[in-house]
């Protein structure tokens, strides 16, 4: 076969030319005496494509090695029919047989494990591939989010010499002669980087030894942060509000195919890029859970996974929840001059059980303060000279958040578990292929 000039399925779906050249993998195929149908596979669509022995006794004799996910290439005319799956059929003039696929490991219905097992070809699915185009959308989006606002993109160093979110989750890597963390957020490097530029964003990979065994955790991830300097707790939330609706819309306006090919509602999606989200402080989420949900959550408890769908499910939106009680947050997280027992922080609660997608704050200027909570947490302040100098060369007001890029992706595309939300997913008992 001579090399020809290939399109790619969803091309020849759109230009309807009688005569293609396509290339790609046999995603079924079905023998009989007289036709053989191949479901002909690339990264765009699926087509059905038959091969008549009558016509092409030559073809048909080499598509009857064909297996499952065997590569090829082939040249046919297309026509409408209404009995293939996307109602055309390609009839079949010549073919290139480039690999006869062993069998494939993976057949229908197979046990998770064995999915996760054979990650590195499971990624052809037609699911996974709708998720990762949709995974493309969300981190474009989240890019253009930013920079559209005036926001420059800063980057901070994965290796860290302590921790941010607390010592329990933290990843030790040798560092030569010495040790150091893997991050577990871009933000202490991001409040110093307001100084210089203002108002700064950053999507990167972010690490957790997390021990829980969840459908939300991975222990390599990716988080989508922001820091503004001057910004306060009133105005972070709604550009967290925005940034979410904003992706939303995205994958709407990108992605209905691979909304459909995931079966996920649509309305609900569209619901989500339009309405306002609310605002509520802990303490009215405590009034909601034990007074009109009968839960008994005591003041001073950090709201758990079943308390938090509980809270989107209320208002079937994603919620920001603000003002949690300080001591049980992280060091930098301001209390609130009325009260100094709220801090001025906030998460935002996802709906559909998703639950926190995103986790932020003011940052807090008093150093002592700071200092002293670390001490509470085993930490040598001394380890965070750099950053109380912050506070001591121009402190400023200064807020920001981030976003569990996976924790959006699973909920937007309606997903059983979040390591489908990323390719290769790395977690306490995963870490291979
Ligand atoms: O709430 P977190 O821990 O907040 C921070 O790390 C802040 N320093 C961010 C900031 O203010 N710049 O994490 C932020 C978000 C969470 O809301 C969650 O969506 C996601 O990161 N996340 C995880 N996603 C997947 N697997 C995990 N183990 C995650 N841990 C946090
Ligand atoms: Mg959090």
């Amino acid at each position: 076969m001579k090399e020809l000039k290939y399109t790619t399925i969803d091309q020849a779906l759109k230009l309807k030319e009688p005569n293609v050249n396509l290339r790609g993998w046999v995603y079924r195929e079905r023998k009989s005496n007289k036709f053989i149908f191949i479901v002909l596979r690339d990264e765009t669509d699926i087509i059905q494509c038959v091969i008549s022995k009558s016509k092409n006794p030559e073809i048909f004799e080499k598509a009857e090695k064909l297996t499952i996910e065997s590569s090829i290439k082939l040249s046919g005319v297309l026509k409408e029919d209404e009995r293939a799956p996307t109602g055309y059929e390609i009839s079949v003039t010549d073919l290139e047989v480039l690999q006869v696929s062993e069998p494939f490991p993976i057949t229908e219905h197979q046990s998770p494990e064995l999915l996760y097992d054979n990650r590195h070809l499971w990624l052809r699915s037609r699911k996974l591939s709708a998720v990762l185009k949709i995974r493309h959308t969300i981190v474009g989006a989240i890019h253009s989010f930013f920079r559209d606002r005036g926001y420059y993109e800063f980057d901070a160093p994965i290796f860290q010499p302590s921790m941010s979110e607390g010592g329990s989750t933290l990843f030790e890597v040798k560092y030569y002669e010495d040790k150091v963390y893997l991050s577990q957020s871009w933000q202490l490097y991001a409040e110093a980087g307001i100084f210089s530029l203002g108002k700064i964003y950053n999507m990167g990979p972010t690490f957790r030894a997390e021990k829980s065994k969840t459908s939300r955790h991975l222990s390599e991830f990716w988080m989508a942060e922001m820091e503004a300097a001057w910004m306060k707790l009133d105005e972070v939330t709604e550009v967290a509000k925005d940034e979410i609706r904003y992706i939303v819309n995205q994958v709407l306006k990108d992605n209905r195919k691979e909304l459909e090919i995931l079966k996920r509602d649509i309305t609900l999606l569209e619901q989500y890029s339009k309405v306002e989200y609310p605002t509520i402080k802990y303490s009215e989420a405590l009034d909601l859970l034990n007074n009109k949900y009968q839960m008994k959550v005591p003041w001073g408890k950090d709201l758990r996974t079943i308390e938090e769908a509980k809270i989107a499910e209320h208002f079937k939106v994603p919620v920001v929840v603000t003002h949690y009680p300080t001591e049980i947050m992280g060091f930098y997280k301001p209390p609130s001059e009325e009260n100094p027992k709220e801090a001025l922080c906030f998460d935002m609660l996802a709906p559909e059980g998703y639950c926190e997608i995103i986790g932020g704050s003011e940052r807090s200027l008093l150093v002592e303060n700071m200092m002293e909570r670390l001490r509470s947490q085993g930490e040598d302040p001394e380890n965070y000279s750099w950053y109380f100098d912050l506070r001591r060369y121009g402190s400023v007001p200064h807020s920001g958040y981030g976003v569990g890029v996976e924790r959006v992706i699973s909920w937007i595309c309606g997903l059983d578990n979040i390591k489908d939300a990323i390719p290769f997913p790395r977690t306490m008992l995963r870490k291979a292929p």
